[in-house]
C-alpha cells in the first residue's frame, strides 16, 4: 500500500541468538529467538506483531527500543540508525511503571525533566496530554489512587510526553479486566487518531490486533520469523469491536491468523 507513505520505523534483517548459562557446570546453549526479521512501519500507522508466546515479541521490542543489542540487522528511525534507547521511541509496559512518589501529572513530566524543559512548559504539555488520555480530572492524583486502567492511560501521556517518531506497546492492556480493555482500544484509536502518533504494538489477544491494526505481522515461533504481514481493510472509522467481530471479513482474518500461530492449513484447522 503505502510506498508514497513516510517509513517511521524500518527494521532490516534483524537476528538475535541469546547466549543462556548453563548451570553447575554444565557449557552454554545457545538459543536463537529471532531470524532475519525485516518489516517497515508507516507514519501514522498502528501495525500489531501476534504470535504465541515466547515467539520473541517482546525481544523484538526491547531491541528496536534498544535495550537489548542485535547480534546483526539494523533498526532505524526516520532514517537514521538506533542501538540505544532515545526520545525518539516511546515505550508502554504491561505493568503500570509509574513512580508511586509522583502525581499522575509529575510522572508524565519525568521525562521532560530530565531533557531540561522549563517548569511552566512541563505544566501545560502534562496537563495537555492527560487531558488528551482523559484524565484532565486525576492530574494531581497518585498511582495507588488510581485504577489499573487509569495507570496505563498515564503511561501512555507520560511515553507521549517526549514526543517520540514512535510509540512502542508491549501488551499494554493486557493485565486489565475485558471491559476496560476495550474501553482503552477505542481510547487508543481516538488517541492515534487526534495525535497522529505511529505505533508498533505486541499483543498476543488476536481480536486486539486486528480491531487496533492497519496491519499485523504475525510471528512463528522458535525461533520468531515473519509468517505474513497482513493488511486489515477496516478504515479509519471502524465499527467498534462487539459489531466487527460480526463481519465476516473479521472472522476471516482471524481465522487466517489463528492457523499461522497454530502452523496448521486451514483446512484442518476448520476440521479440529
Ligand atoms: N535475556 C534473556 N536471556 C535468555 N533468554 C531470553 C532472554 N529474554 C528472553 N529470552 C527467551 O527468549 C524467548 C522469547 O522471549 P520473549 O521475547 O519474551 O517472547 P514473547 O514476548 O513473544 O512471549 C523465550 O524463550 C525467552 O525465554
Ligand atoms: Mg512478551
Amino acid at each position: 500500500m503505502a510506498e508514497d507513505r513516510k517509513v517511521k520505523l524500518a527494521v532490516q534483517n534483524v537476528s538475535k541468538t541469546f547466549r543462556v548459562r548453563g548451570t553447575m557446570g554444565e557449557s552454554d546453549s545457545l538459543l536463537p529467538v529471532l531470524r532475519n526479521l525485516s518489516f517497515d512501519v508507516y507514519e501514522n500507522e498502528i501495525v500489531s506483531l501476534i504470535g504465541e508466546s515466547g515467539c520473541g515479541k517482546t525481544t523484538l521490542l526491547r531491541i528496536v527500543q534498544g535495550l537489548i543489542r542485535l547480534d546483526a540487522g539494523t533498526i532505524r528511525v526516520d532514517g537514521n540508525a538506533v542501538g540505544v534507547p532515545g526520545r525518539d521511541r516511546g515505550f508502554v509496559f504491561q505493568q503500570s511503571s509509574l513512580l508511586p512518589w509522583r502525581t499522575a501529572r509529575q510522572n508524565v513530566e519525568f521525562g521532560l525533566e530530565l531533557s531540561g524543559v522549563p517548569k511552566r512548559e512541563r505544566g501545560e504539555k502534562s496537563r495537555e496530554l492527560l487531558k488528551l488520555v482523559g484524565l484532565a480530572h486525576a492530574t494531581e492524583q497518585y498511582p495507588h489512587e488510581l485504577s489499573g486502567g487509569m495507570q496505563q492511560r498515564v503511561n501512555l501521556a507520560r511515553a507521549m510526553a517526549i514526543d517520540p517518531a514512535i510509540l512502542l506497546m508491549d501488551e499494554p492492556f493486557s493485565a486489565l479486566d475485558a471491559q476496560t480493555r476495550e474501553v482503552l482500544q477505542r481510547e487508543l484509536l481516538r488517541i492515534q487518531a487526534e495525535a497522529n502518533k505511529t505505533i508498533l504494538f505486541v499483543t498476543h489477544d488476536l481480536d486486539e490486533a486486528i480491531y487496533l491494526s492497519n496491519r499485523v505481522i504475525v510471528l512463528g515461533a522458535k525461533p520468531g520469523r515473519i509468517k505474513k504481514i497482513i493488511e486489515i481493510p477496516f478504515g479509519r472509522n471502524r465499527p467498534e469491536l462487539p459489531q466487527m467481530r460480526g463481519e465476516p471479513e473479521f472472522q476471516r482474518i482471524r481465522a487466517e491468523m489463528w492457523d499461522l500461530i497454530r502452523n496448521t492449513p486451514a483446512s484442518a484447522a476448520v476440521a479440529a
